[in-house]
């Protein structure tokens, strides 16, 4: 069919109105819950169901340009995307970001020429794609203002974030440290609850646990009342660089490549570390775990990661799977962490998942 016939244009068309429906009418959804949720304390359910339906009005919000732009045009986005990227990480390191106004008022590529050292016609050309549709709104000829989509580059740890997304997309490195907030994780409080404990139980160990942020907030969730130990086991490396204190955790440097040094403790916990590594590592690494157990019935790993859907994957899990591949890790659905933990000698008991979000943990008992 040609793309100008009555029947091609005639479909095109339908298309793009059908889209346009059905991401109103999403629109509608999301607006009411938002509504019904406005001005509360959250609740992590009521965070997931709301962030479901905001991924899901994004992904057809998407789709519906992809109909108006059609299958051409749309290949081109590519070109698009890797340009705009390009230019707002330049405009980033040449001082664009600092140097125009926080108040909202303008500057010309002239002023900020001469007040960064930089080249004019560089900074027009590269302007010209950061203000197409942001983060960056052109005002006049060659003059600029800040929008709120640019001065949230701003924030430090949003922009480390970008620029290690960057590397780590296109290169082997580091894994990035995602600030996360729809995390559906294990109940804590009432598994530790469930067990007669002593001032020196271990009850939990986070193995590869950061800079212990995820220790401090689990000992939190646990709450007052059940006696032992939250520890920390990190390699030195990681360790050393930790600088502030981390009240009422135990720090110990340990390799997880090697058997585990505490026995005993009720929950192995792993987040956002296997994700990092193939399966024979993780069968490495859970294996050397198992070395800690000794009450099968009391002791279990709980693995806080994405478990991927069979299909319909999100965009988020999708680009942090690409990620993972540079580091020959990769994120996983439920039927592979079953495999995963079977092969290690595992049996999962329980998955803590919500809809509208891949963050998920996964509970496991020694066979
Ligand atoms: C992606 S980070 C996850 C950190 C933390 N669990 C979190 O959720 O934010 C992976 C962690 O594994 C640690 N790690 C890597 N190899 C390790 C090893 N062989 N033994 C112990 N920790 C290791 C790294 O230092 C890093 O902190």
């Amino acid at each position: 069919m040609a793309l100008n016939s009555p029947e091609a244009v005639a479909q095109q068309n339908a298309a793009m109105k059908a889209q346009l429906a059905h991401v109103t009418s999403l629109v509608n959804k999301y607006c009411n819950v938002a509504t019904s949720l406005a001005g509360k304390e959250l609740t992590i359910e009521e965070h997931v169901k709301q962030s479901g339906i905001h991924t899901t009005v994004v992904q057809e919000a998407h789709k519906l340009l992809n109909a108006i732009k059609g299958p051409v045009d749309t290949l081109f986005c590519h070109f698009e995307n890797v340009a705009h990227t390009g230019a707002v990480r330049a405009l980033l390191d040449m001082g664009v970001f600092q140097a125009l106004p926080f108040d909202g008022s303008s500057k010309t590529a002239e002023t900020l020429s001469k007040e960064l050292n930089a080249d004019k016609e560089l900074i027009v050309r590269l302007m010209r794609n950061a203000t197409i549709w942001g983060p960056f709104k052109e005002v006049g000829v060659q003059k600029y203002v800040h929008t709120p989509y640019s001065l949230v580059y701003l924030v430090p740890q949003l922009s480390a974030c970008f620029k290690l997304g960057q590397r780590v997309l296109s290169r082997p490195g580091p894994a990035p440290r995602i600030f996360q907030t729809k995390w559906m994780d294990c109940p804590f409080r009432e598994v530790l609850s469930q067990c007669e404990t002593t001032d020196d139980t271990p009850l939990v160990i986070d193995v590869g646990g950061g800079r212990g942020h995820t220790i401090t907030q689990i000992k939190q969730y646990t709450g007052e009342g059940i006696k032992g130990r939250f520890i920390l086991q990190e390699s030195q490396i990681a360790l050393d660089d930790i600088t502030g204190e981390l009240p009422g955790i135990e720090q110990q440097a340990y390799d997880f490549f090697t058997p585990q040094l505490v026995k005993d403790a009720l929950i192995y916990y792993f987040r956002h570390v296997l994700h990092d590594w193939p399966d024979a590592a993780c069968l490495d690494i859970l294996r050397n775990v198992a070395v800690g157990i000794t009450d099968k019935k009391r002791q279990r790993v709980v693995i806080a990661d994405h478990i991927l859907p069979e299909k319909g994957a999100d965009a988020e899990a999708a680009w942090m799977d690409m990620t993972m591949l540079t580091l020959t890790g990769t994120e996983r659905t439920e039927k592979q962490w079953r495999k995963l933990l079977d092969d290690a000698g595992f049996t999962v008991t329980r998955t803590f998942r919500g809809s509208g979000t891949n963050y998920a943990a996964i509970e496991a008992f020694l066979r």
